[in-house]
């Protein structure tokens, strides 16, 4: 099973530089000889959760020809991101409770669970109490063991950069215990936020952040300062590749 993985397009139509980096990477993944079978997409589609933005930046994705999953960032209402998806996308997976925009996909070999965090204006986000609940009821119901891949659009470890670090939540500690507690059938924790890929380990369990499609952002920059974004950074995704009971991730640069 192949899942490649976009994060943090920011799709703003002003940005026409940002639109067609998403176009050329959305081309090259069609044209990989290896095939998705699922694209992930880790949060952040539209800038500053511009509702409008929504159904061009799906004329965009619908034209991968794999099928794809999304999550919300904190550029992503959550209800004006669901409304999009009942009309732009209507078989991705929809929540159960029409509030926040999580599910469990169990279409593939691996299980995929897409979590919510988006809080207005606060850019680490939340995983609320109800969130966290539902997201340990469905990790302990899986009595056949079947791994799983769960979507975050934060990366929930401390990263080195002090504008991101500055933003760490209290329940990311939240967050990263049930992981823990679930370390035998969770096999990755998939994110974005940071503009770039970082990855590193929940107890035993891969934290890995996927490139923005847009732009990259400066890291390991101490201060608390907005960091610098890096806009000619070559372009780049992930590829998880989920194969005799192991993840291997490869990163695909564009020329
Ligand atoms: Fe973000």
């Amino acid at each position: 099973m192949n899942i490649f993985h976009l994060s943090d397009i920011h799709y703003d139509p002003k940005n026409q530089e940002g639109i067609r980096k998403l176009q050329k990477i959305i081309q090259n993944i069609n044209e990989q000889i290896t095939k998705p079978d699922v694209v992930v997409i880790t949060g952040d589609l539209v800038w500053k959760c511009n509702k409008e933005f929504y159904a061009p930046c799906f004329k965009e994705l619908n034209k991968l020809q794999a099928p794809y999953l999304v999550i919300t960032g904190n550029h992503d209402d959550s209800q004006d991101l669901q409304n999009a998806l009942k009309q732009f996308a209507p078989s991705h997976p929809q929540s159960e409770d029409n509030r926040k925009l999580q599910y469990v996909c169990d279409k593939f070999p691996v299980r995929i669970i897409g979590l919510d965090t988006f809080k207005a204006n606060i850019g680490g986000g939340d995983l609320s109490e109800e969130s966290r609940l539902w997201l340990e009821q469905k990790l302990a119901d899986n009595s056949e063991g079947k791994p799983t891949i769960i979507l975050i659009h934060q990366y929930t470890l401390p990263t080195g950069s002090g504008f991101f670090d500055r933003n760490a939540a209290p329940w990311y500690k939240k967050f990263n215990q049930i992981i823990e507690k679930h370390k035998d059938t969770v096999k990755l924790v998939l994110c974005g936020h940071l503009h770039n890929s970082l990855s590193s380990q929940i107890s035993t369990v891969p934290i890995i952040s996927g490139f923005s499609t847009n732009w990259g952002e400066e890291l390991l920059n101490p201060s608390n300062s907005d960091p610098k974004r890096d806009f000619k950074r070559p372009l780049s995704y992930l590829i998880h590749r989920w194969e005799n009971g192991r993840f291997t991730t490869y990163v695909a640069e564009l020329s």
